[in-house]
């Protein structure tokens, strides 16, 4: 049986992109650009999770993901509860299910759980009690699902939403990206024209994971004519030493500078999950410039994570 869906094939927790119907994808960024409206303020949407409580339970670090489903949360109506692993009970050895369980008991069906290791929040789903709902927030390599969902929103309402003549480029640490992993089940889901992945030998992962896509290790080779660059961060604190010899040769060769990006499409758009290694994979120039949609990204994730809690919850 599914963990993710229920016998009718409706959504119970959100764990991963893979496998999802197009048709629920769909749903979700439909809802998710309704939405988009009451994402920045406003009380019309309070009643939507009154009376129910979301948890942030973070093993990790976030800025955006965090604070958006915090948001997300209260826009619904919701109330929030924010767990930060690093001053919790958790640094005195107690389990993660454990946890989950302790924060169960005091009323709290939503939890919104990143987590360190691939595969952690399926577990939590496994352990949790029925009609309680996890939302992965980014686990280890695996799956970073709303972030693959406001990238196709951003990339929905730059490019219109027929993906089927669009050329994505993946440019960067796709060895150790989540959300690499969840924009490509999604672009292949909603029927991306070409999708190509580029990066050196050392930080590209396996076939199973680039199917279906033109994998270069020539950044000039690959921007040509491209509709979007999406940059991945360099994932140090998930990297063993070595898989790359400096942040200097890194820049040189998978750096998205003004002059490199001449060779995309004149129309590309450029986007970065966040945080961003600026002068590293990105130059300043190209963050801040006409092309960016860093911050569009950002602002999506509220609208995004509003769908998916109200799918989940509501
Ligand atoms: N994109 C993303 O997951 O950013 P945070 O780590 O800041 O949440």
């Amino acid at each position: 049986m599914s963990l993710q869906t229920d016998p009718q094939g409706r959504l119970r927790h959100l764990l991963a992109l893979e496998g999802l119907p197009r048709a629920t994808l769909e749903h979700l960024l439909d809802r998710a650009q309704a939405l988009a409206g009451h994402a920045h303020g406003g009380s019309a949407m309070r009643g939507v999770l009154a009376g129910k409580a979301v948890c942030t339970l973070f093993f990790e670090p976030s800025t955006r993901t965090r604070s958006s489903f915090q948001l997300a949360a209260a826009r619904l109506g919701a109330d929030t509860l924010n767990f930060d692993a690093s001053t919790s009970s958790a640094k005195k050895g107690e389990t993660d299910a454990d946890t989950l369980r302790t924060i169960e008991a005091m009323g709290v069906h939503g939890f919104v759980v990143r987590h360190p290791d691939d595969g952690a929040v399926d577990a939590l789903a496994r352990v949790a009690r029925p009609g309680t709902v996890l939302v992965n927030a980014g686990d280890g390599r695996h799956a970073h699902p709303t972030q693959g969902l406001l990238d196709m929103l951003t990339l929905r309402q730059a490019k219109g939403a027929d993906f089927s003549r669009l050329k994505v480029l993946i440019v960067g640490d796709v060895k150790h990206s989540r959300v690499a992993r969840s924009d490509l089940h999604a672009l292949r889901t909603l029927g991306c024209g070409e999708i190509r992945i580029c990066g050196p030998w050392s930080l590209l992962p396996g076939p199973a994971v680039l199917a279906g896509c033109t994998v270069t290790t020539d950044f000039d080779a690959a921007l040509d004519g491209v509709d979007a660059v999406m940059m991945l961060r360099l994932q140090r604190e998930r990297m063993e030493s070595g898989l790359v010899s400096s942040l200097q040769d890194y820049h040189r060769d998978y750096g998205l500078t003004v002059a490199r990006l001449r060779q995309a499409a004149p129309d590309a758009v450029v986007m970065h999950p966040g945080p961003m290694n600026r002068g590293v994979e990105i130059a300043d120039d190209v963050a801040d410039g006409p092309q960016s949609l860093v911050l569009r990204q950002v602002a999506n994730g509220v609208a995004v994570r509003m769908a998916v809690l109200e799918a989940l919850l509501g």
